[in-house]
């Protein structure tokens, strides 16, 4: 992994934590997630240590630092989904599966995420796996669409 990293760190200028962001986005956008082995990387390269790595990366919700499962669960938390109940379906889909939002399941199958608002907000409340968009959401619902999504 550490040659891609080089092939985007060489559009950046050594030394300069001013680009820590795009760089991030860069390699996120590559590999889907920061590891902490691009952590190091990029600390070597911009001079910023890894703790500042993940403090500024942390502020933006954008940003994984563990390798997305083999389908994402998104649940939406944004205003319209939240007064009909996502809070109750993320808490599920946390316990169903024994994560947080921002990591992945230990068998790789699930990575879970919570999104602002999808921008469908007469269904809500929404959950989308991978692409898919599953509107008027349930708790029974969700644990039957996890189901079918589990190999
Ligand atoms: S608030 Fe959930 S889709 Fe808009």
């Amino acid at each position: 992994m550490e040659n891609g990293i080089g092939d985007i760190l060489v559009r950046y200028p050594r030394g300069d934590r001013g680009f820590l962001i795009p760089i991030l986005q860069a390699i996120q956008e590559s590999y889907g997630y920061v590891s902490s082995e691009a952590v190091d990387v990029v600390g070597d390269f911009t001079g910023a240590s890894p703790g500042e790595i993940f403090g500024v990366a942390s502020f933006y919700s954008q940003f994984r630092f563990t390798r997305p499962g083999k389908h994402t669960v998104k649940v939406c938390s944004g205003t319209a989904c939240h007064v009909r109940g996502s809070g109750r379906i993320l808490e599920l889909v946390e316990h169903d599966l024994q994560v947080k939002p921002g990591e992945t399941t230990a068998d790789e199958q699930f990575s879970l995420e919570r999104v602002a608002c999808f921008g469908c907000c007469a269904l809500a409340p929404v959950v989308v796996v991978d692409k898919t968009v599953h509107g008027r959401m349930t708790s029974p619902k969700a644990q039957k669409l996890l189901k079918k999504y589990q190999d």
